[in-house]
């Protein structure tokens, strides 16, 4: 397990990593995350795309619109509309770049206007960091941004006219920061009724959300015996913090989280309407 580091534990046992959230540019989050070895975003990409491919088989239209909640940097934009791997992220931010922001901006947009990505895709995020935000739309990662927290507060009219047309909800990381207000929120202000596919890791249940999606007609479902390594632990103290945690929900960390990984399960969600074949093999009802 890697040796413990400067980071401080939150109040869930996580490090503290919100001085990474905010900066003007993506070079400290994405070499932070590199060190954690965070692949949760390429794990998630091929159930993303799984449930990009079958909305657009069920509704006969290529154009869609992905939502991700926690967006941060546009990090899965990147990835599913642009067709950049978490790697090429990792390297692009890795090396010596551009000082400023403004030159840093101007080459991913070059960077990012040349790829061969999926035109038909747009993605808007949602992320309480206004710099993440900011930089993913200006660097044309992303189509779109909101900066809010739907946890305390519904969005603004030009933040809800954004959110109105998303087919598919992801979330990578961000569960547990976010919960069940975000989503009803969400759900108050599309007009699409949108899918939804959510990594949370498995000390941040999906219980409360899944009450909320089925409020509101969904059906819900968990890929069965399946989990995802989120990223590694940056301590035995935050290893520890996480066991305890665990413990405390009933989950047994043995072949996952003590291992030395954060373990993620991904829950699928569709209005009960949509009862197409499932996206992903192994999907159960929750
Ligand atoms: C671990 S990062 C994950 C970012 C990205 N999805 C990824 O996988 O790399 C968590 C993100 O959640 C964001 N966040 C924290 N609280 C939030 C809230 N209330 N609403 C929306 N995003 C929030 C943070 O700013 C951060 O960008």
């Amino acid at each position: 397990m890697a040796e413990p580091t400067a980071f401080e534990l939150d109040q869930t046992g996580k490090i503290d990593l919100t001085d990474i959230y905010d900066r003007p540019d993506p070079r400290h989050y994405y070499r932070t995350l590199a060190k954690l070895d965070y692949r949760i975003p390429a794990a998630a990409e091929p159930l993303f795309r799984a449930a990009i491919a079958a909305r657009r088989a069920l509704r006969g239209e290529r154009p869609m619109t992905v939502f991700d909640v926690g967006c941060s940097y546009g990090v899965n934009a990147a990835i599913l509309k642009q067709g950049v791997d978490l790697s090429d992220l990792f390297a692009l931010y890795g090396t010596v770049g551009p000082d400023s922001r403004r030159e840093l901006v101007a080459r991913d947009r070059a960077f990012f206007a040349a790829r061969d990505g999926d035109p038909d895709l747009s993605v808007i995020g949602l992320d309480t960091a206004e710099n993440a935000v900011s930089y993913a739309c200006d660097a044309g990662v992303m189509d779109g941004g909101i900066v809010a927290d739907l946890e305390l507060r519904p969005p603004s009219e030009r933040q809800a006219a954004l959110l109105a047309d998303a087919d598919l909800v992801i979330s990578t990381g961000a569960i547990g920061y976010v919960g069940a207000p975000t989503f009803r929120r969400i759900l108050d202000h599309t007009d699409a009724a949108p899918w939804f596919a959510l990594f949370a890791l498995r000390m941040f249940p999906v219980d409360a959300v899944a009450d909320v999606l089925k409020e509101r007609g969904y059906e819900v479902f968990r890929l069965a015996g399946k989990t995802f390594r989120q990223r590694r632990f940056a301590s035995r103290e935050e290893a520890a913090e996480v066991h305890a945690n665990l413990a405390d929900l009933g989950i047994d960390p043995v072949g996952r989280e003590s291992e030395g990984w954060y373990h993620a399960e991904f829950t699928f969600a569709r209005p009960a309407a949509d009862a197409v074949p499932d996206p992903v093999a192994r999907l159960a009802p929750v």
